[in-house]
């Protein structure tokens, strides 16, 4: 069948986006995103610009942007994306009817978000990488005798490492994270899960120095569970569960001060008990500003703030509204905070 492909072409970092549409040949279950993409490259049109190499989902090279999700174009097969039933598999289509709706069917690529685009698909990973690199990703052994026997887990021990270590640093969490795309500062869920990943694991030597460093607004504490990460992670790492995993040893830390970490914790559930949801304004003002009495906190949240007013990701302070469900989330909340007290489960 002949499906119509709409890409996102740019010519370089400083020119403006436009769309181009093809019309190519497809099997929609046997054909990956990545297969239509070489098909236009290769018979259509040369000057496409995108990246693969692995054609295997290992690589991690093909993310970008499939109708409006980010992935992976060697995972994606046509049918997945477009939601096309085997049924039609070798029905070609055989009335007019059909043949219309076989021709809406479109898809459509874009490069993936929060990262600059090079050219046509291709992004400038930098800031990805240099994100990465403010964990300190490595497994330090400073420390340690080395011995002149290896140094073996066992099989619990590397099994917790073992979503995390499943990363292939594809970018697709990146170019979801909604904090990601209103924080500069903020290091993205690939590199918290990489973080995890270093933390959890029984041979890294510097647990708490990095405890220490990953409590805080720039790591683990920017993260707004918007869960978009764990969405579309083609590899299951579940960015977002790790980052939970991070702040469950931050909170167990007795030598850690009261502070940010505590006040978000307890913030977010009063906030929800209060409307439903969490109200972000009241939020910051809260957990970074200390309620109005950290006032280095509070001039931090106007820029922020602004950018997120501005890309919708909050709304202005009157346009909040509390849940229709209010009453039974804070009924919810309190049966839990109850059971909690009580010794329950
Ligand atoms: Fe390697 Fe898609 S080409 S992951």
């Amino acid at each position: 069948m002949k499906i119509s492909v709409k890409i996102q072409r740019q010519a370089s970092r400083s020119s403006n986006p436009v769309y181009q549409t093809y019309e190519v040949e497809a099997d929609p279950q046997a054909n990956t995103v990545l297969d239509i993409l070489n098909k236009i490259q290769w018979e259509q049109d040369g000057s496409l610009v995108f990246r693969r190499n692995c054609r295997n989902v290992i690589c991690g090279s093909c993310g970008m942007r499939i109708n409006g999700v980010s992935g992976l174009a060697c995972q994606k097969l046509v049918s997945e994306v477009l939601e096309i039933q085997g049924s039609l598999r070798h029905s070609p289509a055989s009335t007019e009817s059909d043949l219309n709706r076989d021709r809406d069917r479109v898809l459509v690529i874009e490069p993936m978000h929060n990262l600059p685009v090079i050219k046509d698909l291709v992004v400038d990973m930098s800031k990805f990488w240099d994100n990465l690199s403010r964990v300190d990703p490595y497994v330090s052994t400073a420390s340690r005798q080395i011995s002149n026997t290896e140094f073996l887990q066992t099989p619990a021990q590397r099994e917790k490492l073992q979503a995390a270590a499943n990363c292939i640093l594809c970018g697709s969490c990146y170019s979801e994270c909604n904090a990601t795309n209103v924080s500069d500062r903020f290091v993205g869920p690939h590199a918290l899960a990489k973080a995890y990943r270093v933390l959890a694991d029984n041979r890294d030597d510097l647990t708490t120095e990095r405890v220490a460093k990953y409590n805080d607004l720039d790591f683990v504490w920017g993260c707004t569970r918007c869960y978009n990460c764990n969405e579309v992670c083609p590899v299951g790492v579940q960015p977002l569960d790790r980052i939970s995993q991070i702040k469950q040893e931050i909170l167990q830390d007795r030598e850690l001060p009261e502070s940010t970490a505590q006040r978000h914790r307890h913030t977010m559930v009063e906030l929800v008990k209060e409307s439903g949801w969490i109200d972000e304004s009241k939020f910051g003002v809260k957990v970074v500003g200390n309620n109005f009495s950290d006032i280095k906190g509070m001039l931090s949240l106007i820029p922020l703030g602004i950018r997120m007013i501005l890309s919708r990701k909050m709304p202005w302070p009157w346009e909040f509204k509390p849940s229709e469900a209010k009453q039974q989330i804070k009924t919810l909340i309190e049966s839990v905070q109850k059971r909690g007290k009580d010794g329950g489960s």
